[in-house]
């Protein structure tokens, strides 16, 4: 089992170059196969769930041919079946964006249900409520959700809960639904309003993504398009923290600084120092930081994917920090692993109490999801003395080179595989 060895206590200096967006490359993936003709698509990510995507698109006929490691060109044309068996796809959360994808296109569509990073209940009522305002049927037999209409036809839709996902998988099956769709108390993430540009520069006609209201007029088809997809607003915020952290100095090209307002907001007001650019934003931290509050909300708040770097920062700022997650229940499963680190945090219900420490120490640790991964090896990169970071199979899911991009910065990390390469490791870092 791969694993990452970490000696902390380098500060992190130099540019890193940020990759484009997993989770709007999942759903622009999946709505590729609405258009009749070839899609090419660039800046895709090299991750793990990128490629689970890919592999259960393949499994339906889906032409996809890599023109370099970052670009597709996808055809739909050829699908041969409307029902993903692909067992892999359990694993990852937007398996079910192919719902609304081949609902839209096919009117008809079997995808398992979804899994993904075990980090709350994770419900997908909305987005079956909306599949059945479109005038879909809906059932959900033997791990599968099983939808098929005669026709789909615009309505309006209220969204009980902002859900990223439900607003994507509707504004998918919507785009060649008959008349007008519109969603509201919609999501508002960077990825929601690229699926929608995406959509558009396809021939779709989405308006107001961005904003809660969404309005789609659905369109008889959708054509061919190349299309960018944005950079990864969590990575590159993953990278800011650890600049913070390791009190480094680190500048993230190939940004929408926009995209990380709310991550740069918390940064400055502990005191570390940001400057920003058209598309960098550079982070620098000389002085001890200081404690805050922090609440995860829907875009534009304080994104819950960044929740757990942020706690590993803070865990390590003067004072005592509350940081209260409301997006998803089951988040703070790196707070076992850090406190085994030397941290100091107190979880009770959806806050958690940081009371920051000096330092953490080295130790054995295991990545319990994506996110808390990164946290993880963040607080490793800080530690006094070597890390073991176990199950970075997650961190992979959604994160390219991560480990490469971190050593160009500095830091001493390698994958290892085995009890020997981790010896060879501790020899040679000292
Ligand atoms: C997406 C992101 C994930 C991010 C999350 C919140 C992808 C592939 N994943 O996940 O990285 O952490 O947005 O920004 O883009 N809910 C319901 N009913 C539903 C749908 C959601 O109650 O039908 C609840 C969820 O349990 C959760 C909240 O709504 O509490 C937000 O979930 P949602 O925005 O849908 O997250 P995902 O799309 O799963």
């Amino acid at each position: 089992m791969e694993q990452y060895a970490i000696k902390g206590g380098n500060p992190l200096v130099g540019e890193v170059e940020i990759g484009g967006a997993k989770n709007a490359a999942l759903a622009i993936l999946a709505a590729s196969v609405m258009s009749e003709e070839t899609v090419t698509i660039e800046n895709l990510p090299d991750v793990c769930d990128i490629n689970v995507l890919i592999q259960a698109m393949e499994s339906i006929g889906v032409n996809i041919t890599r023109v370099d490691r970052h670009t597709v060109k996808i055809n739909g044309n050829h699908i041969h079946g409307l029902v993903i068996e692909d067992d892999f796809i359990k694993k990852i959360r937007a398996s079910y964006y192919l719902i609304g994808a081949l609902l839209g296109r096919y009117k008809k569509a079997e995808v398992p249900l979804p899994g993904g990073c075990n980090i709350g209940i994770r419900a997908i009522d909305q987005h079956i409520k909306g599949f059945r305002a479109l005038g879909a049927e809906v059932k959900i037999e033997h791990g599968f959700i099983i939808t098929e209409a005669t026709e789909l036809k615009g309505c309006h839709i209220y969204m009980d809960k902002v859900s990223v996902g439900a607003t994507i998988n509707v504004m998918m099956a919507a785009a060649m639904a008959d008349g007008t769709t519109v969603i509201e108390n919609a999501a508002k993430e960077p990825h929601v309003v690229d699926l929608a540009n995406f959509l558009n520069s396809m021939g779709a006609n989405v308006k107001g993504a961005g904003t809660d209201v969404v309005r789609i007029k659905g369109v008889e088809r959708l054509h061919k398009t190349t299309y960018t997809i944005i950079p990864d607003q969590i990575e590159a915020g993953t990278f800011m923290v650890a600049a913070a952290a390791t009190k480094g100095d680190i500048t993230i090209k190939n940004v929408i600084p926009k995209h990380l307002e709310s991550i740069a907001a918390k940064l400055l007001e502990i005191g570390c120092e940001i400057e920003e650019s058209d598309d960098a934003i550079r982070v620098v931290a000389t002085k001890t930081l200081s404690h805050t509050q922090l609440k995860t909300l829907p875009y534009p708040g304080f994104p819950t994917d960044m929740q757990p770097q942020m706690a590993v920062l803070l865990g390590l700022s003067t004072g005592t920090s509350i940081v209260t997650e409301s997006i998803f229940e089951n988040r703070f499963k790196y707070v076992d692993e850090l406190t085994r680190m030397g941290g100091d945090i107190n979880v009770e219900g959806n806050t958690a109490v940081i009371n920051g420490v000096a330092k953490y120490t080295g130790a054995t640790i295991s990545s319990p999801d994506l996110r808390a991964g990164a946290a993880l090896v963040i607080a490793a990169l800080t530690a006094d003395g070597i890390s073991v970071v176990e199950d970075i199979n997650y961190i992979e899911r959604g994160y390219e080179d991560f480990h490469l991009k971190l050593r160009s910065l500095g830091a001493q990390i390698e994958k290892v595989n085995n009890e020997r390469e981790l010896r060879k490791f501790r020899l040679k870092v000292g």
